[in-house]
């Protein structure tokens, strides 16, 4: 946690989720009463398919909505693509950008990224930065030098804690189970932090908020949100499920 910032608990379904899935995303909802929205933001970023029906639905319950991707041009001929602006048009608040996913399977450059956190701003999205190492890095020491450089790449100039969140998974963690110790979270996210500050000035570096995501579930999220500079979660499989999900949130209740 970092003082005088507000978590955000982000659940990123990936290419999971049909129309019966809106039943769990009501469920979060309806459960994200008063004493956690005073606490919390509270994020889904469903498949595009869903980004309106979710919003509609949550209208009134302060549940928040995000795109898991988007192109760098606000239109045009690209088949298949989404813009941040269209992720705005169906309701929605936040983009995920440079998954690692999407740095993989789509060979997302640091400067494609970059673009894409350009384009968010443009339409009034949050743009979510995801950055972290492989296990190959991990192992090879170069934590910290990929992370740092990954964030270098992949923040435009101009932006700040409203515009921003940037997000630690390391891609070993994620869907496997893993999760890094409290302390090489720390690290990270003291690096991150300070990264931050050189990137987009002191006082709003101070605030851009840093979320953790790999293997974030109900038994070791308090640990994880208690790091310093741990402002919140990216969660994925365990964002499926209403009760699961709210079983991370839960630790924002104390
Ligand atoms: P898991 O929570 O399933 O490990 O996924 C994390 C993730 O990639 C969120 O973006």
């Amino acid at each position: 946690m970092t003082p005088g910032v507000r978590p955000l608990v982000a659940g990123n379904w990936k290419m999971n989720g049909m129309r019966g899935s809106l039943h769990e995303a009501s469920a979060i909802a309806g459960q994200y009463d008063w004493s956690l929205r005073r606490a919390i933001d509270l994020l889904i970023c469903p498949p595009a398919t869903l980004i309106a029906p979710i919003s509609r639905q949550s209208i009134g319950s302060g549940l928040l909505t995000g795109g898991q991707d988007c192109h760098a041009a606000a239109s045009g001929a690209h088949t298949g693509d989404l813009s941040a602006e269209m992720i705005a048009d169906a309701g929605g608040s936040f983009v995920i950008v440079g998954h690692s996913e999407r740095r993989a399977d789509h060979k997302e450059t640091d400067a494609m990224v970059r673009a894409k956190a350009e384009a968010a701003r443009r339409a009034r999205l949050v743009a979510i930065v995801c950055v972290g190492e492989t296990q190959a890095e991990r192992e090879a020491g170069k934590t910290l030098a990929v992370v740092r450089k990954q964030l270098k790449g992949s923040i435009p100039e101009g932006m700040n804690a409203a515009t921003l969140v940037v997000a630690y998974e390391p891609v070993w963690a994620i869907g496997s189970g893993l999760t890094p110790t409290a302390a090489d979270v720390a690290e990270v996210h003291a690096a991150i932090r300070a990264d931050l500050k050189k990137l987009v000035g002191k006082e709003e570096g101070a605030k851009v908020r840093i979320l953790y995501g790999g293997s974030v579930k109900p038994s070791n999220a308090a640990e994880l949100m208690a790091v310093e500079n741990v402002d919140g979660a990216l969660v994925g499989g365990a964002s499926l499920k209403a009760a699961d999900f709210m079983g991370i949130v839960a630790v924002y209740r104390k």
